[in-house]
């Protein structure tokens, strides 16, 4: 399946490489679908543009692919949306067929294209925000969006085909046997928020803003760098928009860790009182958890709660990454609160609240109990609960 090019809108070819065997990205997300590096080529009436390439692996499918419709020599255009190794990492390969072919990016993407690939200057032309690139009978429109995902990346626009070639924006790893997202089915609009917690969540403002750009343009087809094809745009779009702008849910998070079960009889105790509350729970235990999922949960949730037993004077290590990973992301539900077991001195819930209040999280009174929890300590775990589901109300109604 998909080892030919395919024409996917009139003159616009998807010849992108599908990467079934991968099984993490960017040495961090877990990928159960694989992934796909998607590149398009558009074909005007006089000239032809590449839109993206490949990750270096799979430069010769990429060509082969190329040359099911062009001969890849006689490429006008190769357009760099971003300059991450995943799409760009082909480029000095493509260019050094296509030798004739202009590298078009923005200044900052030229400026990585040299870093990264040694792309000589002479081979690119800087395009900013609305510039246009006429292929006749085709145009290419650029839009900037940095931080989607790297600080150079951009957007294509085709005006002819209403397409939107939206690189990792609006991407999902998943390796599908069709291009089409509403002939793959429910899971890449799953994966597509997973991949929106692990990649953009992080740049909520900037996202923000490409999505108020892409307000007042006509897209008929989303054309993402990363899974299928969005033929109904409407789908991936107003999804971003309700992940980026839309409401939190009354949904607390629970990441905790438990040596001796102290810690886990606590969650157990937590969870049920936000659940009584009518305030969803969703628990992990971060001993066989994959953090990515915890992340995804974060994209609506409006609170987060951490529980660790105190290890050696601090957080325990197989929580400690993830209170890391989430001090950087940011999501937008900043509500934190910690609780767990301890023997002695204590000292994981200090940490993670050291860690969390500076960089912007409102850390609520943590509770920690001395040894495994008796009657009192339940008691006070259900209170704790009980607390945290009507801090998640008032946030909810602020
Ligand atoms: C490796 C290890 C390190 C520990 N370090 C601390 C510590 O620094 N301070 C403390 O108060 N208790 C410490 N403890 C005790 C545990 O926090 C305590 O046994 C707690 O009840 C365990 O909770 P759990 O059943 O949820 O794992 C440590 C225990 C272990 C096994
Ligand atoms: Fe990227
Ligand atoms: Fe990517």
């Amino acid at each position: 399946m998909l080892e030919n090019a395919v024409e996917i809108t009139p003159g616009v070819y998807w010849v992108g490489a599908i990467d079934k065997e991968r099984t993490i990205f960017d040495s961090f997300m877990s990928l159960p679908y694989g992934t796909t590096y998607n590149a398009y080529l558009i074909q005007g009436k006089e000239k032809v543009a590449l839109v993206d390439t490949v990750h270096p692996e799979f430069t010769h499918i990429l060509l082969k692919k190329i040359s099911e419709v062009v001969n890849p020599e006689s490429l006008d255009f190769v357009i760099m949306n971003h300059a991450e190794p995943d799409h760009a990492g082909s480029l000095s390969a493509i260019l050094s067929v296509a030798k004739k072919a202009k590298l078009i990016a923005t200044k900052k993407g030229l400026g990585m294209a040299k870093v990264f690939y040694d792309i000589l200057e002479e081979k690119g032309e800087a395009v900013t925000d609305g510039n246009t690139l006429a292929l006749e009978g085709k145009t290419l429109k650029f839009i900037d969006a940095p931080w989607l995902h790297w600080p150079e990346t951009m957007l294509t626009y085709c005006v002819e085909n209403k397409a939107l070639f939206s690189c990792d924006f609006f991407g999902a790893h998943v390796a599908p046997e069709s291009l089409y997202e509403e002939e793959v089915g429910d899971i890449v609009l799953a994966e597509a928020k997973r991949y929106y917690a692990e990649i953009m969540m992080i740049f909520l403002n900037p996202v923000r803003k490409a999505l108020g750009k892409l307000e007042g343009l006509d897209i008929k087809l989303v054309a993402p760098s990363h899974g299928p094809v969005w033929r109904k745009p409407d789908r991936i779009l107003n999804a971003y928009k309700g992940w980026a702008i839309g409401p939190l849910r009354p949904k607390v998070v629970i990441i905790y860790v438990s040596m001796y079960g102290s810690t886990a009889e606590l969650e157990k105790s937590i969870v049920e009182a936000i659940r009584a509350e009518d305030v969803e729970a969703v628990a992990y235990n971060m001993l066989n958890a994959d953090v990515s999922h915890v992340v995804q949960e974060l994209v609506d949730s409006s609170a987060i709660v951490f529980g660790s037993p105190s290890f050696y004077g601090g957080v325990h290590p197989r929580l400690a990454s993830s209170v890391e990973l989430i001090r950087t992301i940011k999501p937008r539900g900043k509500l934190v609160a910690v609780f767990g077991s301890y023997g002695w001195g204590g000292g994981a819930a200090k940490e993670i609240k050291a860690r969390l209040q500076p960089a912007g999280f409102e850390v609520i009174d943590p509770l920690e109990i001395q040894g495994p929890p008796r009657m009192e300590s339940l008691q006070k775990a259900s209170s704790f609960g009980k607390t945290i589901a009507k801090r998640v109300k008032e946030s909810l109604s602020a």
